[in-house]
């Protein structure tokens, strides 16, 4: 079975990207460790526990991470996401029960990275589906161990310029951007990358009636979770904010990036570039700086990350009703 480790700030995107991988029996997550983004830490690790409850999967060990950014506070994702990460709805509908948050484990996100990846070398790869502060935390106490990883795969940043939390940057990235630019630097694996433009292509987006039809109507735990926690998304259709928009259908991100671990045919078009974050731009904090000059060869080979620019809709589209099927 192939090893993951998944770094979350669940999330809606995030809770279902860990329902897909929970449905793929060729992987082993090996642990889920948290951070803080979407919402508060302590949210992030209870809401990875409500996930874990609901598909009976107490047994994968869950680590609680950074809280915030390696600069700044935190910034949030509450305009989609809910100020709790999981869509604000009240505990008697989405009838998980209180989780119980002594089931975290002891032992910090930053460390328990490493310690993995030393356990399997060359077996290990992480999935980032949030701000990457634990990752560059964890390099930085150990700047080696990147070597032993298999690879990582990052949703996050973008390779056009394009943002959704600012127009310049995407929201993983810009709500850390020194974690982003310490892992892209120091990453001694193979990086995956999906970044913001990919995501958000017409083509790549998916229709609330299919959506509707096809995953919130299945009358399965997992079913019933997302339908819950995309409620409030659904019932304030706001065209104005991302992956609103009913006409142009939803935006997924998270799941895509896991879709692309569990099924590396779902990348349809990939460019390895080397690229930078910048760091100190007054409106462009936070966003990818491509360098597509030397395609495929960069001039000094560093920084070299495989962004993927196009995604088979159709495999997805399986996936994702084989998520909600598990009973
Ligand atoms: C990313 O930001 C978060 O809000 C989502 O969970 C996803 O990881 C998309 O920009
Ligand atoms: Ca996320």
């Amino acid at each position: 079975r192939r090893k993951i480790i998944i770094d979350t700030d669940v999330g809606i995107d995030d809770a279902q990207a860990i329902f897909l991988a929970l449905a793929d029996p060729s992987a082993e997550i090996l642990a889920i460790t948290c951070v803080g983004g979407n919402t508060l830490l302590e949210n992030v690790c209870s809401n990875v526990l409500k996930v874990l409850t609901v598909a009976q999967r107490l047994d994968i060990p869950v680590y609680a991470g950074c809280k915030a950014p390696i600069i700044g506070n935190i910034k949030f994702g509450e305009p989609y996401h809910g100020e709790d990460g999981l869509g604000d709805c009240p505990p008697d509908i989405l009838d998980v029960g209180p989780v119980d948050i002594s089931m975290l484990q002891l032992e910090h996100a930053t460390t328990v990275i490493s310690q993995f990846t030393k356990k399997y070398p060359g077996e290990v790869s992480v999935i980032c589906l949030a701000p990457l502060t634990n990752l560059a935390i964890a390099i930085k106490i150990d700047p080696d161990f990147t070597r032993l990883l298999k690879s990582v795969y990052i949703m996050g940043g973008n390779h056009a310029g394009e943002g959704n939390d600012t127009a310049a940057a995407e929201f993983n990235f810009y709500h850390d951007p020194e974690a982003a630019s310490i892992v892209l630097s120091n990453c001694s694996c193979e990086v995956i990358m999906l970044g913001w433009e990919t995501c958000s292509l017409m083509e790549n987006r998916f229709k609330y009636s299919w959506m509707k039809e096809s995953l919130y109507s299945r009358d399965t735990p997992q079913g019933r979770f997302i339908r819950n926690i995309n409620n409030r998304i659904l019932s304030s259709m706001d065209a104005s904010l991302p992956g609103y928009d009913q006409e142009s259908g939803f935006i997924l991100c998270d799941e895509w990036v896991m879709a692309l671990f569990l099924n590396p045919e779902i990348c349809a078009k990939f460019c390895v570039w080397s690229t930078e974050v910048e760091l100190a731009g007054r409106l462009t904090r936070g966003q990818c700086v491509v360098d597509k000059r030397f395609y495929g060869r960069s001039s000094d080979g560093k920084n070299q990350v495989r962004h993927v620019l196009a995604l088979d809709k159709e495999r997805m589209k399986e996936m994702l009703v084989k998520m909600v099927m598990v009973q």
